[in-house]
């Protein structure tokens, strides 16, 4: 995992080069935004997906952790093409940081200078390669995801992610791919970087943002999707019984794209193996991501159209 270059506050530095100070506010406190992006191998050169709503995600997460970003978003925008091109990487995965940075030791923060580092990497299947065809085996983790008035889960914030580490680590421990957290009033929320979709008798569910949920850019994705393929889409509070008898479930996030889950605690989730709602999304979701199909939806930014000088 590593490229050449990276992107720091407008200027390029050799990846083993682009270092922080240990005052950095964000080491301590976790006083960072985030974002997760792609970056396809399209029949037309790569391209990145949906790069306007993740940039945008993090201009809303920084609004809310109160962290200036001394850049426009179309400067971020153009930063993330640049990063990529310059590492001459095709199919990667793409990191945008800003950070609360080296200053003075204290909680509040706000004194400290605003970092925004950018790097980009070769990147496979999040949750292994046959995830994606066979399913993962997942549990309801004992950790709940952050209740509304202690977090903010609509923010990709660095300091949250401690409530995904827990839930993935003990995910892990136990044996599992990965964990579904409960919500603060015991219904279904997210995974621990995933947004969860539940299939009954044809019809298609998935938490709103009352459970807690970051608003997934997959998410979206999937949902204008199914709603394309003529699917009823239920925006609903889940128990996580349902998760028990449901026919289908799968989880969408940028790195896990879209992933069928196979069993929760164990117990299988319809006949074990990918259901035909799954499958649609799935074909649908790569057939525009590998730039098969016209991208009617806009989503893809292609670098050979965009990048300076190219
Ligand atoms: C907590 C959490 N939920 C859901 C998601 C999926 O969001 P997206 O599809 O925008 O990557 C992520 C990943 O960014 C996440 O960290």
């Amino acid at each position: 995992m590593q490229s050449d270059w990276i992107w720091h506050n407008g200027e390029f530095v050799a990846w083993d080069d682009c270092k922080v100070h240990v005052t950095t506010h964000a080491l301590h406190y976790g006083s960072s935004v985030f974002e997760g992006v792609r970056c396809y191998a399209t029949e037309r050169g790569p391209a990145v997906f949906r790069l306007q709503a993740h940039t945008h995600r993090l201009f809303n997460s920084a609004k809310i952790a109160r962290i200036e970003i001394p850049f426009s978003e179309d400067d971020i925008n153009q930063a993330i093409l640049d990063t990529v091109n310059k590492n001459g990487l095709g199919a990667c995965y793409i990191r945008p940081l800003a950070f609360r940075g080296a200053g003075p030791i204290g909680v509040e923060g706000r004194k400290n200078p605003t970092d925004v580092v950018l790097f980009a990497f070769e990147w496979g299947r999040y949750l292994g390669a046959e995830a994606i065809e066979q399913g993962v085996d997942v549990q309801v983790s004992s950790w709940r995801r952050i209740a509304p008035d202690t977090f903010a889960s609509m923010a990709k914030i660095g300091g949250q992610y401690v409530n995904s580490q827990f839930i993935t680590m003990e995910a892990h421990d136990n044996g599992f791919t990965e964990g579904i957290a409960l919500d603060y009033n015991g219904n279904v929320s997210e995974g621990a970087g995933e947004n969860i979709f539940v299939i009954s008798n044809g019809v298609v569910y998935t938490p709103g943002l009352a459970s807690s949920i970051l608003l997934g850019i997959t998410r979206d994705s999937a949902l204008a999707l199914l709603k394309d393929l003529g699917y009823e889409v239920r925006h609903e509070a889940i128990s996580r019984d349902m998760l028990y008898i449901a026919d289908e479930i799968f989880f969408t996030g940028t790195a896990a794209e879209i992933t069928p889950v196979r069993s929760v605690d164990r117990i299988k989730v319809g006949s074990g193996s990918r259901g035909p709602i799954t499958k649609a999304v799935q074909d649908a979701f790569f057939d525009v991501t590998s730039g098969r199909v016209p991208d009617k939806y806009g989503w893809l930014t292609s670098l050979k159209e965009t990048v300076a000088g190219d």
